[in-house]
């Protein structure tokens, strides 16, 4: 089931998610729908709480070459980040608008796939930014809270303008 994305000024985008505490079959038919949703929008990522849902669950899928390779992230972790990336980024969850933010170029995520197994995903370039955009995410965070103080402004403003004219949905 496709589920509805919450966009920037949602509470539950600020909350930090609590773990998962048991894999249900709750939690998988949530990690279900959250990469069918994931899939219908132009993303490669989407964190529970982007569909209203405070858990600290994500899914990723670079989607490369068109292929589907889904990662399945509960109460992920990140041990081990390096390196230096700087990086146009955008958000499901603040439509139409991108920034180039400062990452690192490397991380490492210790997760829970959907069957309870401990899994280590890491990589660089566009899987390590995924990973850090969408553990931000649980931790409350917007990858526009990384930006330097004037282009956050901006940004903050042009968010501002979008909800006045009723683009934000
Ligand atoms: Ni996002």
């Amino acid at each position: 089931m496709i589920r509805k994305i919450v966009k920037h000024g949602d509470p539950v985008l600020r909350k930090k998610c609590p773990p998962v505490n048991v894999i249900t079959a709750e939690i998988r038919k949530l990690v279900k729908d959250m990469l069918e949703t994931l899939y219908d929008a132009p993303g490669i990522g989407l964190a529970a709480n982007q569909i209203g849902v405070s858990l600290s669950l994500a899914v990723i899928d670079l989607q490369l070459n068109q292929k589907r390779a889904p990662i399945v992230l509960i109460n992920p972790q990140v041990v081990e980040t390096k390196g230096e990336l700087f990086e146009e980024e955008g958000c499901l969850s603040i439509p139409g608008l991108l920034a180039r933010t400062k990452r690192y170029s490397f991380a490492k995520v210790f997760a829970l796939n959907e069957n309870g197994l401990p899994m280590t995903y890491q990589g660089e370039g566009l899987l390590a930014r995924a990973l850090q955009h969408e553990t931000d995410h649980l931790n409350g965070k917007f990858y526009i809270d990384r930006l330097p103080l004037f282009r956050r402004l901006k940004i903050q403003g042009e968010i501002r303008k979008r909800k006045k004219t009723n683009l934000w949905g």
